[in-house]
C-alpha cells in the first residue's frame, strides 16, 4: 500500500479563499443546471401537466431502478446560444433492470420538444457514448421534430440520429422506442428505426405527414388517430409491438423489455470490496488556487478520489511535472496522468508515453487529470525536440486503445489539452470542475501576441503604431477570450459532458467506470511511428 498523505493546509487563509471561490462558482452552476430542469418555463410546465402528462425527468425517474443514480450528461448543452439551456433534451445514463442504458428524453416543454442545434449536438453525443460503451438505448419520445426556423443546421447532419439507431442495433445494442406524444415527419424514424417500440394509447402520434399535409399532398382527408395512432400502429401498421394503457404503463413495458434483454457486461468485474479513500473529498473545493497560475499537487486530488487514497506511483523522481501512477477506483483498476507544474516538457512527454503504453500492455484504463498551460517554448527546448516528444505523447494517446476519463481541474491550454486527452482526442467522457478554463492559450498571451503581431506589420508598412487603439484592442480580446474558456462556455458548446462539483469526481468517475465495462477492455496492439 502507498497511501498518500496529505500536504495541504486545509486551515490557511488560503485554503480557505479557493474553498469560497469555489463555493460561489458551484451556486452559479446550481442556478443554471435550475435553468435546464426548469424546462420551458411555468407557462409550459403547468399545461403538459394539466394535460395529465409526466415531465421528461419525471418519466426518467419512473423508469430507472429505484434509488439508483442517474448520471445526466450535458446539461448545459446551448448555455450562451439563444436556445433553452439544456437543448430541449435531457440525456443521461441510467440504472434498468440492472442494466445500465442510455436513455434520451425529450422535453415537450421546450418548443414542442422540437430539436435544435444544440439538442442535436447532445443527441449525437449521446448515441456517440452509447455506442463507444455498448449501452442500449432507451428514447422517450414526444417531439416535434426539427425546430423549424434552425433546419439548415439540422436537417442534413440530424440524419445520423437515425442512422446511429440502427448501426447500434447491427452491433447487438438494442434500442427502445417508449412514444409519449408527437413523433412526426422525421421523428418518425425514432420509432421506425428502433428494436422495440412502445406507444402510449390516444397520446402517441406517429405519422411522416399530419391530415393538412396529406390533405395537401394527396387530397386525402384524415385525422391523426388513423394515420399515426398508438391503437392503428399496434393493430393495422404493427410499427408499435406494445401499446401501452398511460404513461405509467409505457414505463412499466419499457423495464420489462429491458428485463428480457438477456444483457451481459464484455468487461471485467470490478473488486468487490475496495475502500473509500482515506483522505476527505470535502477538501477538494479548497485545492485548487483561485490564480490558476499557482500550480497545486495533484495528488492531493488523486489521494481524495481513488481507493484508500493508495497511489502506486510510476517514474516519480523523472518528469516531475507530470504524475503518473497506478490505482484502483470503485474497485476498478485504473492509470493516472495528472499535470502537477502546469508546463509539459520532454521528459513529461515521454514518461507519458511509456505510461500509457504500459496501461495499453495491460489493459488499465486511464484517467487524465488536466491542469496544463501547453508544452515548454523556447530555443533550449526547441533545440531539446519539445515537438517530437510532445508528438509521442500525442500519438500514444491518440492510439491508446483503451478506455479514457478526462478531468478538467484547471488550465487546460494549447496542445497540452490534446495531449492530456481533450475532447478531440476520444476521451470516453470528459467532465470539467468549475475552475477549469480551456483555450487555444491565456488571454493576456493571445491578446499579447496580436499585439507583437500587429505592431510588426505596422513597423514592416513603415507606419507608427497607434498605442491607445493596441490597449483598446487587447483589454478587448483578453475579455473575449476569458470568456470564451470558461467551463459554462465551452459546456453549452458540447465540449465537455458536463461541470462537477469537485467532491462528486469519484462517484461520477465510477459511474463511468461501470457503464465503460459493459464493452471489452482490450489494450492498443500498436501504435504509430514514434519519432525519436
Ligand atoms: N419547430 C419550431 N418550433 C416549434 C416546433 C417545431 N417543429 N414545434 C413546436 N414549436 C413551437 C411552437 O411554435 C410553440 O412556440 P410558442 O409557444 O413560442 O408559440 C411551442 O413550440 C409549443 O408548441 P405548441 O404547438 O403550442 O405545443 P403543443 O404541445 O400543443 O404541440 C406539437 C406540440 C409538436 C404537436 C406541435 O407544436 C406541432 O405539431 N409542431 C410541428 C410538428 C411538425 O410538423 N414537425 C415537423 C418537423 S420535421
Amino acid at each position: 500500500m502507498s497511501v498518500i498523505r496529505s500536504g495541504a493546509d486545509t486551515g490557511s487563509a488560503e485554503f480557505a479563499a479557493n474553498r469560497e471561490a469555489m463555493a460561489a462558482k458551484l451556486a452559479e452552476l446550481e442556478a443554471e443546471h435550475g435553468k435546464a430542469i426548469a424546462g420551458g418555463g411555468e407557462k409550459y410546465v403547468e399545461r403538459h401537466r394539466k394535460r395529465g402528462k409526466l415531465l421528461a425527468r419525471e418519466r426518467i425517474e419512473l423508469l430507472i431502478d429505484e434509488d439508483s443514480p442517474f448520471l445526466e450528461l450535458s446539461p448545459l448543452a446551448a448555455w450562451g446560444t439563444n436556445y433553452h439551456v439544456g437543448g430541449s433534451v435531457v440525456t443521461g445514463i441510467g440504472v434498468v433492470e440492472g442494466v445500465e442504458c442510455m436513455i434520451v428524453a425529450n422535453d415537450p416543454t421546450v418548443k414542442g420538444g422540437a430539436s435544435n442545434p444544440s439538442s442535436l449536438k447532445k443527441g449525437l453525443r449521446a448515441a456517440e457514448i452509447a455506442a463507444q460503451n455498448r449501452l442500449p438505448t432507451i428514447n422517450l419520445v414526444e417531439s416535434g421534430g426539427a425546430d423549424l426556423p434552425t433546419q439548415k443546421e439540422i436537417f442534413i447532419p440530424g440524419g445520423a440520429t437515425f442512422r446511429n439507431l440502427t448501426t447500434s442495433s447491427a452491433a447487438r445494442i438494442p434500442t427502445i422506442a417508449l412514444v409519449f406524444g408527437n413523433s412526426t415527419a422525421g421523428g418518425a424514424y425514432l420509432p421506425g428505426m428502433s428494436d422495440y417500440v412502445v406507444m402510449v394509447k390516444e397520446r402517441a402520434k406517429v405519422f411522416l405527414g399530419g391530415p393538412p399535409l396529406v390533405k395537401m399532398a394527396t387530397g386525402e382527408e384524415s385525422d391523426d388517430e388513423s394515420l399515426g395512432g398508438a391503437e392503428m400502429h399496434a393493430r393495422t401498421s404493427g410499427l408499435a409491438d406494445y401499446l401501452a394503457h398511460d404513461e405509467q404503463d409505457a414505463i412499466r413495458i419499457g423495464r420489462g423489455i429491458v428485463k428480457r434483454l438477456n444483457w451481459h457486461k464484455q468487461g471485467p468485474s470490478p473488486k468487490p470490496d475496495y475502500a473509500e479513500p482515506v483522505l476527505d473529498a470535502q477538501d477538494l473545493l479548497g485545492i485548487v488556487p483561485t490564480d490558476l497560475k499557482i500550480p497545486f499537487d495533484p495528488r492531493e486530488v488523486i489521494g481524495r478520489i481513488v481507493d484508500g487514497s493508495d497511489f502506486d506511483e510510476f517514474k516519480p523522481l523523472y518528469g516531475t511535472s507530470l504524475v503518473t501512477g497506478w490505482a484502483n477506483l470503485h474497485g476498478y483498476p485504473i492509470g493516472v496522468l495528472a499535470n502537477a507544474q502546469g508546463v509539459l516538457f520532454s521528459e513529461e512527454s515521454q514518461k507519458a508515453t511509456q505510461f500509457i503504453q504500459l496501461a495499453n500492455q495491460t489493459d488499465t484504463p486511464l484517467l487524465f487529470l488536466h491542469n496544463t498551460t501547453g508544452y515548454m517554448v523556447g530555443k533550449e527546448y526547441e533545440q531539446g525536440g519539445i515537438i517530437k516528444h510532445g508528438a509521442m505523447m500525442i500519438n500514444a494517446v491518440s492510439n491508446s486503445k483503451v478506455p479514457h476519463l478526462s478531468v478538467l481541474m484547471g488550465a487546460s491550454y494549447g496542445a497540452g489539452h490534446y495531449g492530456m486527452c481533450g475532447r478531440a482526442y476520444g476521451p470516453r467522457f470528459l467532465f470539467a470542475w468549475p475552475s477549469a478554463k480551456s483555450a487555444v492559450m491565456g488571454p493576456a498571451q493571445l491578446a499579447g501576441v496580436l499585439s507583437i503581431v500587429a505592431r510588426q506589420a505596422a513597423a514592416g508598412r513603415g507606419q507608427p503604431y497607434d498605442e491607445d487603439a493596441d490597449a483598446a484592442m487587447r483589454a478587448m480580446v483578453e475579455q473575449q477570450i476569458e470568456a470564451e474558456s470558461l467551463p459554462m462556455f465551452l459546456s453549452g458548446m458540447l465540449y465537455d459532458d458536463g461541470i462537477i462539483d469537485p467532491r462528486d469526481t469519484r462517484t461520477v468517475l465510477g459511474l463511468c467506470l461501470s457503464a465503460i465495462h459493459n464493452g471489452p477492455i482490450r489494450g492498443a496492439e500498436g501504435f504509430g511511428v514514434f519519432r525519436m
